[in-house]
């Protein structure tokens, strides 16, 4: 990991047509380094989507900037456009309604080698999909099987080897094991950490709450209504939460021992004004939060 930003965004604002002006992603401002996982937390509906969209440019950005790697690809278009979309892929949350029912693994895996001109003839392409398929754990006889096979992890494996298969730098894991069976979501999990350490990979890591993310992050933002509320160093925001939205996420968590648990005090949270107006504060090192 390098200190310098491999992501840079800068007062990201997204508004969908016929919104009414609202906005689903309001002033967002953040950065990632090169090989670091950064985590972006809330409730369903705080424009999390959204962001990891617009970050990949699967959404266009209403105003606003992303810059990757000191590039500008705000507005890229055509071949520049193609060019940035192998270097940033994404994983979906829902590992039933992202693969196309139709393809076969083989198929599915290939598409961004096919769209991106990666492989010199069939052989190689072959080549290239066995081992991806290899490294996500899923065997040889899966190639020729359509997606409804599988189960909701290996959907997740193979939506991973598409999403390797650029040989991207960075990728947005939007929820990638929210629809998972907890008994599995910790392989997926460590699947997604191996590659990335093998690959040098950038990730921004999507989830509705935080104790995941703490666990693979070293940075998270939590967002509340299209804002960031909160961001700093994961351990930082998990043990000691400044603002009262990330209070009540953190309180929201269920705890392990049993006792705990019983006695676990949640706390509410009631939006107020002044939590969620000015900019973001620095209350410690790299830690900031909302609101006067
Ligand atoms: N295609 C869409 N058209 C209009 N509004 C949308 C669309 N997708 C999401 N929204 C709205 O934008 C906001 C943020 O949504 P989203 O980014 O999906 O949140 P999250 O991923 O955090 O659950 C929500 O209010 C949602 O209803
Ligand atoms: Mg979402």
């Amino acid at each position: 990991m390098t200190d310098a930003p491999l992501v840079r965004v800068e007062h990201l604002t997204h508004v969908y047509p016929g919104s009414d002006g609202k906005k689903a992603v309001d002033d967002v401002s953040f950065e990632i380094k090169e090989g670091e996982t950064f985590g972006l937390v809330g409730e369903s509906g705080c424009g999390k989507t959204t962001t990891g969209r617009m970050l990949v440019r699967l959404l266009d950005i209403t105003s606003g900037s992303v810059l990757f790697d000191g590039k500008d690809i705000t507005s890229l278009r055509g071949k520049e456009l193609l060019d940035y979309r192998r270097q940033a892929q994404i994983i979906f949350q829902d590992p039933y309604a992202s693969l196309d029912p139709r393809k076969k693994v083989r198929d599915i895996i290939a598409e961004g080698i096919d769209i991106h001109h990666l492989a010199k003839d069939r052989e190689d392409r072959d080549a290239q999909v066995s081992r991806l398929l290899a490294s996500v754990g899923l065997r040889p006889e899966h190639l020729t099987r359509y997606p409804h096979e599988f189960s909701g992890g290996q959907r997740q494996r193979i939506g991973i080897a598409r999403a390797l298969a650029t040989r991207p730098r960075f990728i947005v894991c939007d929820e990638p094991i929210s629809a998972l069976d907890v008994s599995i979501q910790a392989q997926v999990v460590n699947l997604l950490r191996s590659e990335q350490k093998a690959r040098n990979l950038t990730y921004l890591f999507i989830a509705h709450d935080l104790s995941m993310v703490k666990y693979i992050s070293s940075r998270v933002a939590v967002m509340y209504r299209g804002k960031i509320v909160e961001t700093g160093p994961a351990d930082a925001v998990y043990e000691n939460p400044l603002h009262p939205y990330t209070k009540a996420l953190i309180s929201a968590i269920p705890l392990p021992d049993p006792e705990n648990e019983r006695t676990r005090k949640r706390i509410p949270y009631a939006p107020r004004e002044q939590d969620l107006r000015g900019t973001l504060r620095e209350v410690d090192d790299g830690h900031y939060v909302l609101g006067e």
